[in-house]
């Protein structure tokens, strides 16, 4: 009896293990190994032939392999019990008549398909995507942007403030000063995507938080109205389709001069005049103007550069587009109704 021997006999043991394939034949090694007359008792009794000095190291073997025969013999019972087993044959425990377990691949939503897909139209005309807090300062969000101190805007029944410095954006427009002052000098041309908070009270248009898509582009080299109307005709096409008419009107914000509001033709009655369009043929989809040389100062900027800004609600572009007639069904995440609009 040597250690090789013993060795020999595991390998064998655990071999014959690995091969079973059902739990009769486990009882059978189980019997051959460890039975009255299997090896094990056999070597346990051949002990005493073994020299004195060798008896201590080849006792400690035969006991590792009788543990390691049962351990193996446990794990493959453990194997069976979780099998089925047909003939005598182990089989997986699995019933293939069940339906499948569905593992449901989400789809975007509407919000994110718009921001998306308005930013990968003005990405096409050079434009970048910058972004900032939803917490921002009065300076960032009112004062540089030339916001009188009594506009209506400022007030906390429109506003929320978070302390007499801080509030929630109301409008992406903040991100327009954010990205003056981080780029000294023209020119910036960007898109912001992004997170706004109003006191509105809820209803079927209006949401306390929303989405905007800001628009700026300053260089140093002069920029129109024309500019500004050309861009926004293109993006419209892009967005809604070949044949609608882009229409601008005078307006007032308080960081653009002049200003404008721009609808798009009504693309459901092509301005004929329906539900959507209020029977008046256009849809008001975004504020813009060129930036105000106020603005300039504000974030230190020469007095003889050029710009344009633009702003659009998000939510009403998904609305618009496809044909969501309440706004809180946007928010409201019911995934039968979200997942229509992939
Ligand atoms: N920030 C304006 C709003 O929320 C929209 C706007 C953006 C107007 C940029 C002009 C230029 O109504």
């Amino acid at each position: 009896m040597t250690l090789h021997e013993i060795t020999a006999i595991q390998e064998t043991a655990l071999a014959a293990l690995a091969v079973a394939e059902s739990a009769d034949v486990v009882e059978q090694i189980r019997i051959q190994y460890l039975g009255r007359n299997g090896t094990l008792p056999a070597l346990m009794k051949s002990l005493g032939a073994v020299s004195p000095e060798d008896r201590a190291a080849i006792g400690k073997a035969t006991n590792a392999l009788r543990t390691a025969i049962e351990e193996g013999i446990a794990a493959k019972k453990t194997t069976f019990d979780t099998m089925a087993s047909r003939d005598g044959v182990a089989l997986p425990s699995v019933d293939f008549s069940l339906p499948g377990r569905w593992h449901t691949v989400g789809t975007p939503h509407p919000i994110s398909s718009v921001i998306e897909e308005v930013v990968r139209i003005f990405s096409r005309l050079g434009f970048t995507v910058a972004d900032g807090p939803d917490i921002e300062t009065n300076f960032n969000n009112f004062v540089a942007l030339n916001t009188a101190d009594h506009h209506p805007s400022r007030d906390p029944s429109d506003t929320f403030w978070l302390t007499d410095d801080l509030l929630l954006r109301t409008q992406t427009s903040p991100i327009q000063i954010r990205a003056m002052l981080a780029n000294k000098k023209p020119p910036v041309r960007i898109v912001t995507p992004g997170r706004c908070y109003r006191r509105d009270t809820t209803d079927a248009t209006h949401s306390a938080n929303f989405h905007q898509i800001e628009g700026l582009y300053v260089d140093t080299v002069p920029i129109s109205l024309a500019d500004l109307k050309s861009t926004l005709a293109y993006f419209a096409r892009e967005m809604m389709g070949p044949d609608v008419k882009v229409r601008f009107r005078p307006h007032f914000f308080p960081f653009t001069e002049p200003s404008v509001e721009v609808d798009f033709s009504c693309h459901i009655c092509h301005g004929k005049g329906c539900r959507v369009c209020k029977m008046s043929g256009w849809i008001e989809i975004l504020g813009a103007g060129m930036v105000d040389p106020r603005v300039y100062a504000k974030v230190g900027y020469p007095s003889d550069v050029y710009g344009y800004a633009f702003g659009m609600g998000v939510e009403r572009i998904a609305m618009i587009k496809y044909g969501i007639t309440d706004i809180r069904l946007l928010y409201e995440n019911d995934v039968r109704y979200l997942t229509q609009f992939a």
